[in-house]
């Protein structure tokens, strides 16, 4: 094994980030519990809130879907339904029940380790029927999404990526931004590889739930973090977007 430096910092990571009998994570339940009441459920952001409508049940061959997923390009823009954009967020990151245990923690349709829910989700959309076009904050508690950024255009969104190939004609373009405190406040540097895990079940949601609906998707990381986390009034540094999904 090469000894970790510079060039391979990734393995002075992993190394670091390995679970032994002697690690000291994650940290006890009850300080768990008394240090998660410091990050609130969902963000405070202002703005025109629209509930969720996901359609009831529309019966779909799963492993068909599966075969089906391929990273598309959308040939020209055309409408979306708020049926659709909902059950999109929904399936792949709505909440869907209070649970009874102790910590009375709403659980969501993606897991995460520990219940913690580090990733926030924010999206661009055009053209989607019922909603204007702009910025969006996905509050999954509430199963609502709240409008942040009329002002927000295509032109802006495409300025923060290589090349705007991938995301041309797609009527949302969806960010994962995870709260990295959120899961290293109870698993210490493990942590920063469960927002990432966390991050490809929301994602591969999402894929399938497009596929299952006929709309074309693609993952895109070929895009600036500097310029993503500025349109969004992220940090940057904790608080960040680590992928992009687009889907059209
Ligand atoms: C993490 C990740 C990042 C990706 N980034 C891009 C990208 O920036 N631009 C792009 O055109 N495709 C991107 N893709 C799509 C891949 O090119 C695509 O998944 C791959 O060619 C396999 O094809 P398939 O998705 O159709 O199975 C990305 C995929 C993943 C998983």
């Amino acid at each position: 094994m090469d000894f970790p430096n510079v060039d391979n910092l990734w393995l002075f990571y992993y190394e670091n980030s390995k679970l032994t009998e002697f690690s000291n994570i994650p940290i006890p339940n009850e300080q768990v519990i008394e240090i998660s009441k410091n990050f609130a459920p969902s963000l405070t952001i202002e703005g025109k809130r629209f509930q969720l409508t996901p359609s009831a049940k529309t019966e779909v061959d799963m492993y068909q879907v599966m075969k089906d997923r391929t990273s598309r390009p959308t040939p020209s823009l055309s409408g979306m339904t708020f049926e659709e954009l909902s059950s999109l967020l929904y399936f792949a990151y709505g909440s869907k029940q209070m649970s009874t245990g102790k910590s009375a923690m709403t659980k969501r349709n993606a897991p995460s380790a520990g219940g913690l829910y580090p990733i926030e989700l924010f999206f661009f959309a055009q053209e989607v029927e019922e909603i204007p076009d702009g910025l969006y904050y996905f509050d999954s508690p509430k199963n609502e999404i709240v409008l942040f950024d009329e002002q927000v255009n295509y032109e802006a969104v495409a300025e923060c990526y290589v090349s705007d190939d991938p995301i041309l004609n797609k009527n949302l373009i969806f960010f994962f931004c995870p709260i990295f405190n959120k899961s290293i406040f109870k698993y210490h540097n493990r942590g920063f590889r469960f927002v990432f895990m966390e991050a490809g079940h929301i994602a591969q949601n999402l894929l399938l739930i497009a596929t299952g609906l006929e709309r074309q998707a693609l993952p895109v990381c070929g895009y600036f973090e500097y310029k993503v986390d500025q349109l969004l009034r992220l940090n940057g540094h904790d608080f960040s977007c680590v992928y992009t999904v687009a889907v059209g």
